[in-house]
């Protein structure tokens, strides 16, 4: 079996920090989202992987995850010249693909457990044409939507339904054998101009192939928007992080519950509350950082609080109070200004949100 990792796409929805860098590359508790994408696939056994990317961001991507070694995966780059959607996006890997089973697997996806059961129960029964992992989710209008009947099978669906016969959302997880070019031929783009994978796999059963679910049942964190990311983050400290200690603390500082502290990172008379990481070359001064934060590399925290937040690699937090449930880009700086009367003084990118204590 060979994998398919969607990584293409611009990314709207978090703007403004996809100006600069692609959704599949926004970190969760200091790691892109895509490594737990390729770490999940080859915990499945596969090792051979597509990687769909774009012109805006293909280099950015290929420099993150270089030749795959580094997850023990067989990476190849695959260019979809435009963004015309996902089944187009299988067609555009069909010379890599071959006659190979696959798994497809949206680059910006972050879920709770492994495929492996899903992949397994695929390989072992060859009388599925394909399979989808199915989440209940409250806001059905916004995915694609399945119908299930008793049997285990979908027996239809919907790409974003307005009026949604289910709750059953396509989780961005597919298992298919080659039947689905068959059945991306005989589709047209839907109204947002795109062949949309959800009515390939309608084809499939329309030709006759059995469609299989798994219902996911741990969680699903779609990381398109702020509130999304620092759950997204929550969970994942919650849940994954691993205790250990290889920078600095001092003797004066004081730490509690799980925190990692990378290579080179300075802890000094400050207080830290896990769950918390803080990247490599870090410097935390006089400061209290935590619960469920995550800081970049080669950050700077001065004479600072900073609760609740995501604070990307190169920024510089000094003199600030109390900061929370925020999300800092790259190379940002957040500083009380030289004092004009209370006035604020903002140098902010487009589409940044800045939200202002009244007090
Ligand atoms: C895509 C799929 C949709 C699926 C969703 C999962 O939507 O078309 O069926 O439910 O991913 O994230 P898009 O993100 O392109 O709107």
């Amino acid at each position: 079996m060979k994998g398919l990792v969607l990584a293409g796409g611009s990314g709207t929805r978090l703007r403004p920090l996809t100006y600069t860098g692609a959704k599949q590359l926004v970190p969760v508790a200091n790691r892109p989202v895509l490594f737990y994408v390729i770490d999940n696939i080859v915990a499945a056994g596969i090792r051979e992987i597509g990687v769909i990317i774009s012109h805006e961001t293909g280099e950015e991507i290929r420099r993150a995850l270089g030749d795959g070694s580094a997850f023990g995966a067989k990476l190849t780059y695959i260019l979809q010249d435009r963004p015309l959607g996902l089944a187009h996006a299988v067609v555009t890997a069909r010379a890599f693909l071959g006659g190979s089973d696959f798994v497809m697997y949206l680059g910006d996806n972050l879920i709770g457990h492994g495929i492996r059961d899903m992949v397994d129960a695929f390989r072992s029964d060859p009388s599925h044409a394909a399979s989808v992992m199915l989440k209940e989710v409250p806001n059905p209008t916004q995915f694609g939507i399945a119908e299930v009947d008793d049997a285990g099978n979908v027996v239809r669906l919907v790409e974003k339904p307005k009026e949604p016969k289910s709750r059953l959302a396509l989780v961005g997880i597919y298992l298919f054998r080659s039947v689905i070019f068959e059945a991306i031929d005989r589709i047209s783009p839907s109204s947002r101009g795109e062949l949309e994978i959800t009515d390939a796999i309608v084809q499939i059963i329309a030709l006759g192939g059995k469609v299989k679910f798994t219902r996911l049942t741990g969680w699903w964190l779609d990381t398109g928007k702020k509130d999304d990311l620092l759950l997204a983050n929550d969970t994942v400290l919650d849940d994954w992080l691993e205790p250990s200690i290889e920078g600095q603390v001092d003797e004066a500082s004081r730490t509690s519950g799980r925190i990692r502290i990378g290579r080179g990172s300075r802890v000094e008379r400050s207080i830290i509350r896990g769950p918390v990481i803080i990247g490599e070359g870090v410097t935390v001064v006089d400061s209290r950082i935590g619960p469920f934060t995550a800081i970049g590399d080669a950050v700077r925290i001065e004479r600072s609080t900073v609760e609740h937040s995501v604070i990307m690699s190169g920024s510089r937090v000094l003199d600030i109070p109390r900061l929370e449930d925020s999300l800092i880009g790259k190379r940002v700086v957040v500083r009380p200004g030289a004092s004009r009367h209370g006035a604020l003084s903002l140098m902010v990118g487009d589409d940044s949100l800045i939200e202002l204590s009244t007090e």
